[in-house]
C-alpha cells in the first residue's frame, strides 16, 4: 500500500472509514480499499469478467494512490447506501410540485454524499401571477432559499456539508437579484452560482445591442437589458464574494453528443459535469505525480491507469444504486463518466517545468490529450465486451462506445488530501502550511523538501520561514530556478491560469473546474476580461477568485470543519 501521510489518516478516519452505530470507526484504511475494490469488481460478473483479477488490480491502483474515485465511492461502496455519484443535475419546472420534488429529491442526494445543480430558468419570476391562487409568485431566488435550509439541516451521509449549483439564464427578469444575491451576508451558504449565457446574448454583446428579458411562463419579452451593463454588475459580484461564475450554455450544447436526449442547462455543484436532468456522473482521478520516473512522464504506466480507471467508472455505474427511480433510468441509459487528474503541479515540478511557462501549458495538452484517447479506447473495449451505452443509436457517436463522456477534471478537494498530492490542475497554494485538522498538522511539500535537500539549501529555519506563505519568490535562500517550480497559485497570473484551463478543456468531453486566482488589486474590469477571453478560449465556464474576497463558502470551506 503507498503511504498515507497523516492529513489523509485522519480525514479518512473522521470521514470514510466505516463505523458501527455507536460512531467507533471499524475499519483500516487498507481495509476501506479492500471493501471498495470487491464491490465494484463484483460487476465483471455480469459480463463474465475476471471478478478476482479485476479486484486485485482496483485495490493495488487505489492502494497505491495512483488513481481514486470520488468521495462518495470510498464512503459507500459495499456498504448499505451504495450511492457511488457525485455528480447530479436535477429538473425544475414552473409548478410547486415540481419544485418540491427536487427539494426532496435533493435531500436523498444529500443524504448520499452526492451534490446538486439545477437550472431555476424555467421558473416564472417573482410578482408574475399564479393563477390556482390569484396571488403572486415569489421568482426563483426566494426558491432556492428553500433548496437551501434544506441543504443546511442535512448533511451529506453525515459527513460533509451539502453542495448546490444555482444556474439562472441571462435573459430572466429575476437575473439582477440572482447575481447580487450573495452580497448579503449568510445567504446561500451552501450554493455556487452560474449566470447562463448563449449566443443570443453573446451576439447582442458583439453588436453592442440590447437583448431580450423574456418571461419564461409566457414566452413574452418584458423588457430590454444591455449586455454589458449585465457583465459588468457580474464582475462586480464576482469581484466582491467569488460568485456568480459564467456558464456558456451555447458550447456547452454544441458539443453535447446526444443532443437529441434534450437541452443540458445545469451543472453539478462545481461546474465540471454539464448534465441533462437527472443524470449523475461518477468521477475517478488519476494521481499524475504517481506516473512519473526519472524526470520524464511514465507513459506505459500512465496507459494502464487511464484504462483500469474507465472499467473501474463504468463498473461504478453498474453498482451504484440511486435514490430516485429517473436517475437510474438515465445514468443506465447514458452512463457518463468523468475521468480526471490531480497532481499535475506535482508531475510538472517532476518535469522540471514551471507552471507559470508556455511549455506547461503545451505540455497540459499532450497530456491530456494522451489521457482522453486512452479513455475512448477504454470505453470502445468496453463497448465491445459489454454494449454500447444505450442512448448510443441517439448519438453523434459513429462507433459504438460504452459511455457518452469519459472525462472530466474535478477539484479532488478531498480526495487530493488523500493522495497527498496536489489538488487538480490547481499550482500549489503554500510549500509549508498547517491543515486545520487535529488541531493543525503541519504540511511540507515533500518534493521541494527533496529538492533542497539534494541542492543542499534545506534546513529547519527555512522550512519554519516559509511556513503560511503564499509566495516564496522573495526568498533569498531557494535557487531561482527552484523558485520557478515552485510559483503558487498567487505567482500565477490570471490570464495564464485561463490558459491552462483552455489547454485541459480542449481535450475533456465534459468540463474543466478550475478557479482563475487574483490578487486583491485587481479591478472589477479585469474580472469583465477573463469572462471575456473564457469566451474566446471557447471554456464551457469560468469562475474566478480575487484574493480577500469573501470567501466563497461551497467550495472554499475545508472538508473537515
Ligand atoms: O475530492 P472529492 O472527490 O471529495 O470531491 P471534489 O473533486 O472536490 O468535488 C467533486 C464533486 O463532488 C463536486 O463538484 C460536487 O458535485 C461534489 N461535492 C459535494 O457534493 N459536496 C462537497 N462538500 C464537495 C464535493
Amino acid at each position: 500500500m503507498g503511504s498515507l501521510d497523516s492529513v489523509a489518516k485522519t480525514v479518512l478516519h473522521r470521514r470514510y472509514l466505516r463505523q458501527d452505530k455507536e460512531g467507533n470507526v471499524v475499519e483500516t484504511p487498507d481495509e476501506m480499499f479492500h471493501r471498495v475494490a470487491a464491490n465494484l469488481a463484483a460487476a465483471e460478473s455480469q459480463f463474465g469478467g475476471d471478478v478476482e483479477t479485476t479486484e486485485a488490480q482496483f485495490y493495488e491502483v487505489m492502494s497505491n494512490l495512483d488513481f481514486l474515485p470520488n468521495s462518495p465511492t470510498l464512503m459507500n461502496a459495499g456498504t448499505e447506501l451504495q450511492q457511488l455519484a457525485a455528480c447530479f443535475v436535477l429538473p425544475i419546472e414552473d409548478s410547486i410540485e415540481s419544485i418540491f420534488t427536487a427539494v426532496k429529491q435533493t435531500a436523498l442526494i444529500h443524504q448520499s454524499g452526492g451534490g446538486t445543480g439545477f437550472s431555476f430558468s424555467n421558473l416564472r419570476p417573482e410578482g408574475d401571477v399564479v393563477l390556482k391562487t390569484g396571488g403572486v409568485a415569489s421568482g426563483p431566488v426566494s426558491f432556492m432559499k428553500v433548496f437551501d435550509t434544506a441543504t443546511e439541516q442535512i448533511k451529506q451521509g453525515g459527513r460533509r456539508r451539502g453542495a448546490n449549483m444555482s444556474v439562472l439564464d441571462i435573459t430572466h427578469p429575476d437575473i439582477e437579484e440572482f447575481i447580487t444575491i450573495k452580497a448579503e451576508e449568510d445567504v446561500l451558504r451552501n450554493f455556487n452560482l452560474s449566470v447562463a449565457t448563449g449566443e443570443a446574448f453573446w451576439d447582442a454583446y458583439e453588436s453592442e445591442e440590447t437583448y431580450d428579458i423574456v418571461n419564461p411562463r409566457t414566452g413574452e419579452t418584458v423588457r430590454q437589458a444591455d449586455p454589458d451593463a449585465m457583465l459588468s454588475q457580474t464582475a462586480e459580484m464576482a469581484w466582491e464574494t467569488g460568485d456568480p461564475g459564467i456558464l456558456f450554455l451555447d458550447t456547452i450544447n454544441e458539443q453535447n453528443p446526444i443532443s437529441e436526449l434534450g437541452k443540458i442547462e445545469a451543472t453539478n455543484p462545481c461546474g465540471e459535469v454539464p448534465e441533462l436532468p437527472y443524470e449523475a456522473c461518477i468521477l475517478g482521478s488519476i494521481n499524475l505525480g504517481q506516473h512519473t520516473d526519472n524526470g520524464d512522464v511514465d507513459w506505459e504506466k500512465l496507459r494502464t491507469t487511464v484504462h483500469l480507471a474507465v472499467r473501474f467508472l463504468d463498473n461504478a455505474i453498474e453498482m451504484s444504486e440511486f435514490p430516485v427511480p429517473e436517475i437510474e433510468e438515465m445514468v443506465t441509459k447514458t452512463r457518463r463518466l468523468g475521468l480526471g487528474v490531480m497532481g499535475f503541479h506535482d508531475m510538472l515540478v517532476d518535469l522540471r517545468i514551471p507552471y507559470y511557462s508556455e511549455d506547461a501549458v503545451e505540455f497540459a495538452e499532450e497530456l491530456m490529450g494522451f489521457i482522453h484517447d486512452e479513455a475512448w479506447k477504454a470505453s470502445k473495449q468496453l463497448a465491445n465486451e459489454r454494449d454500447p451505452f444505450p442512448a448510443w443509436e441517439n448519438s453523434s457517436y459513429e462507433e459504438p462506445v460504452r459511455n457518452v463522456t469519459t472525462t472530466t477534471i474535478a477539484p479532488t478537494g478531498t480526495i487530493s488530501l488523500i493522495a497527498g498530492s496536489s489538488a487538480s490542475i490547481e499550482p500549489i497554494y503554500s510549500v509549508v502550511y498547517t491543515k486545520q485538522v487535529m488541531g493543525g498538522l503541519e504540511v511540507v511539500n515533500d518534493r521541494f523538501v527533496d529538492i533542497a535537500k539534494k541542492r543542499e539549501f534545506y534546513s529547519a529555519d527555512l522550512v519554519e520561514k516559509l511556513h503560511g506563505r503564499t509566495t516564496i519568490q522573495d526568498v533569498e535562500a531557494v535557487p531561482d530556478d527552484v523558485k520557478r517550480l515552485f510559483q503558487t497559485a498567487h505567482d500565477v497570473p490570471a490570464d495564464h491560469h485561463l490558459k491552462v484551463q483552455a489547454a485541459f478543456q480542449r481535450h475533456v468531453d465534459n468540463a474543466v473546474s478550475k478557479t482563475v486566482n487574483l490578487p486583491q488589486s485587481a479591478s472589477v474590469d479585469d474580472i469583465k476580461e477573463i469572462f471575456l477571453s473564457a469566451r474566446d478560449l471557447g471554456l464551457k465556464g469560468v469562475t474566478v477568485f480575487r484574493s480577500g474576497a469573501k470567501p466563497e463558502q461551497v467550495l472554499g470551506e475545508s472538508p473537515l470543519k
